[in-house]
């Protein structure tokens, strides 16, 4: 069985799974949201938080977190969320998280235009300082997006370090002789007497894409 959707919205990525010939279970808090996933009829929904699941420990082999990392914007709440997907993936299951880039309003109004209204501009300074997104103007400008959390790559990494990476990392932290690939890499460029070609190196390593794909407000 594939894991709860937290996050779910209408389902659209629980349908394209369910299509694939996974069971799905969708968990979303607005009522209307679960309305409309249910009507696709291929995979199941109820009201749920990502920060309380009523599921049992290792109860699912993977949990989709596509949402609640960028709508609890306090950090206490998504680490919750995280601790709780973890808790009921089973040994070896996939915990699959999605946030919202530090950068992606700074991206959006260079895209759109909209660094040139001064409300804007001062939006994504708070946001580039804090992470904290809040639309001033929601009403006339709901395209700026709703209030939500903008993570940082690396803090994203390190809150799935703190709650999901724990005891059981998903990626090869260490290898064999015990020592990080990026660490390993370094030390034989030094050896090398390159350390700056080091740099690029260790990035290309990097599991995680930094920066790579920022969700960009639609
Ligand atoms: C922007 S939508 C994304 C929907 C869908 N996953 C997608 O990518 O198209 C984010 C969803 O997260 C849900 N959400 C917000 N807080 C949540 C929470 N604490 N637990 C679970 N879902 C939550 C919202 O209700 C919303 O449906």
């Amino acid at each position: 069985m594939l894991g709860p959707g937290r996050g779910g919205g209408p389902g659209v990525y629980a349908e394209w799974l369910a299509g694939l010939g996974y069971r799905v279970h969708l968990l979303d808090p607005v009522a209307r949201h679960v309305e409309e996933a249910l009507a696709h009829a291929s995979f199941t929904a109820a009201l749920g938080d990502a920060r309380h699941l009523e599921a049992g420990n290792a109860s699912y082999d993977a949990v989709l977190l596509m949402g609640p990392l960028y709508h609890l914007t306090e950090r206490a709440d998504r680490l919750r969320a995280l601790g709780e997907a973890r808790r009921v993936v089973v040994p070896g299951g996939r915990v699959i998280a999605v946030g919202i880039s530090r950068f992606a309003s700074l991206l959006d109004g260079l895209r759109s235009g909209w660094l040139n209204d001064a409300r804007f501009r001062a939006m994504v300074d708070h946001d580039l300082a804090t992470g904290q997104h809040r639309n001033p103007a929601p009403d006339e400008h709901p395209e700026w997006f709703t209030t939500a959390y903008l993570h940082h790559p690396f803090e994203l990494r390190a809150s799935l370090r703190m709650r999901v990476w724990r005891s059981r990392p998903s990626w090869p932290l260490k290898d064999q002789a015990g020592s990080s690939p990026a660490a390993t890499q370094l030390r034989s460029s030094k050896q090398r007497g390159s350390r700056a070609r080091a740099q690029p190196a260790r990035r290309n390593r990097s599991p995680d894409g930094y920066c790579s794909s920022p969700q960009l407000n639609r």
